[in-house]
């Protein structure tokens, strides 16, 4: 994995690759994936993003019984959206996820968009020891209650990272994904002017993020469209900052010598079809607050270190003071229950002093305002970031019947119980 001089380090892999194959479909196709487990514990495989029948989400206890060691379970189901959506173990995740059980799930729009290139990177994060081997040390009680296991070694498409080789004028269509099981990032592409086209699958209208920063928590996609605008024969460096001083390069773009493809980038349009989304009536939407409870106080480098902020139970996190642990279960009352077909608003308040990718299965959601402030661009998602004391508004159509989990995407948090269901009848 990382480099040919390197030993070879020990994974738990989907078909012997990491990450797992790519899983490419038209929209509109079925997709079938007979998954028989030879691991030596049990485990499921979660659709993630896809809105799908409720038997095929792959929640342990929730949805399917776990496949056990020897087992074999089929998943079946038609993605209604085009998008770039992955799919990874929802059982014993913290572990299973971190020892590499993901990969991408594409589905092609019946009409894509014109570009010369259609690159994915699926990004992983990595605690690696100096013989190449994954640390030990899940579910590690810090970690649990901070920011969890950020690795060293951030590798795009179970390598690490080569030099990404273009030509100029050409225009890539380039899919993210942050597989990471903790790692949130911040990339920035030194002289270029990515235009995001679409969060978690679902477009929205072609824009250029903040500060030229694409923000992804784990489990978030972007799709962009990269104009290669650079210097024949210069190179580029592609930078994540999120962690500021501990900043990393994490490729370079270099361009080839020859002159540019074309004199001006492609006039074609950035904007993708819609997908098949019912649009959330805000007027007639129930609200539900969604607390986010816990963690050390203090947060990145702040400090102060107060123990657990108002944390009755020994789980590390709570929403709405309940925290359910693990991977799913119904073991729990749901958050809510919601009549299908209903608008509903999850309202989101991070009481904690950490970040949270707060994912919903089954539905995609419009991200409505943070602080009060509107979102502009219309983003949609399926994992939503959600800053210290940030409090976060989305809506969607609950049209989905069965239960739906909603937790946090780092797994130590999941674990640690930033994790709950919602019920559609
Ligand atoms: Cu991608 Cu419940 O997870
Ligand atoms: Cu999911
Ligand atoms: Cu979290």
């Amino acid at each position: 994995m990382v480099g040919d001089d390197a030993p070879d380090t020990a994974v738990w892999a989907y078909n012997r690759t990491i990450p797992g194959p790519v899983l490419r479909l038209r929209q509109g196709m079925p997709l079938r994936a007979a998954v028989t487990n030879g691991l030596a514990e049990s485990t499921t495989v979660h659709w993630h993003g896809i809105r799908l029948p409720n038997a095929m989400d792959g929640v342990p206890g929730l949805t399917q019984l776990p496949i056990p060691p020897g087992g074999r379970f089929d998943y079946a189901f038609t993605p209604p959206d085009a998008g770039t959506f992955w799919y990874h173990s929802h059982d014993d995740s913290l572990v299973q996820m971190g020892r590499g059980l993901a990969g991408a799930l594409i589905v092609e729009e019946a009409d894509p968009p014109q570009v010369d290139r259609d690159l994915l990177w699926t990004l992983q994060d990595w605690r690696l020891e100096a013989d190449a081997q994954l640390a030990p040390g899940f579910f590690n009680r810090m970690e649990i209650a901070m920011d969890g296991r950020v690795g060293n070694t951030v590798t795009i498409n179970g390598r690490l990272p080569e030099t990404l080789h273009v030509r100029a004028g050409e225009r890539i269509r380039l899919r993210l994904l942050n597989a990471a099981i903790a790692r949130i990032m911040a990339l920035r592409f030194e002289g270029h002017r990515p235009v995001i086209v679409a969060l978690d699958g679902q477009p929205c209208a072609p824009h250029e993020p903040p500060d030229g920063r694409i923000l992804l928590g784990p489990a978030m996609r972007a799709d962009v469209m990269l104009d290669m605008q650079g210097e024949p024969g210069r190179r580029y460096r592609v930078v994540d900052d999120f962690y500021g001083r501990l900043s990393y390069t994490l490729v370079r773009i270099a361009y080839d010598p020859a002159p540019p493809l074309r004199a001006h980038p492609l006039d074609a349009l950035l904007r993708l079809p819609a997908n098949p989304l019912s649009r959330p009536d805000l007027a007639s939407a129930v609200v539900h607050e969604v607390r986010l409870q816990g963690g050390m106080m203090g947060g990145m480098g702040g400090g102060g270190m107060g123990g657990m902020m108002g944390m009755a139970s020994g789980a590390a996190w709570a929403i709405n003071g309940m925290s359910m642990t693990g991977d799913g279960s119904a073991g729990m009352p749901p958050l809510f229950r919601v009549d299908r077909g209903r608008s509903c608003i999850l309202d989101f308040r991070n009481e904690t002093a950490w970040w949270h990718p707060m994912h919903l299965h089954g539905h995609s959601f419009s991200v409505l305002d943070r602080d009060g402030a509107a979102v502009p661009h219309d983003e949609w998602g399926d994992t939503v970031l959600v800053r210290p004391r940030e409090r976060v508004r989305v809506a969607f159509v609950a049209d989905n019947p069965g239960d739906w989990m909603l937790h946090c995407h780092v797994m130590e948090h999941q674990v640690g119980g930033l994790m709950t269901t919602i019920h559609v009848s």
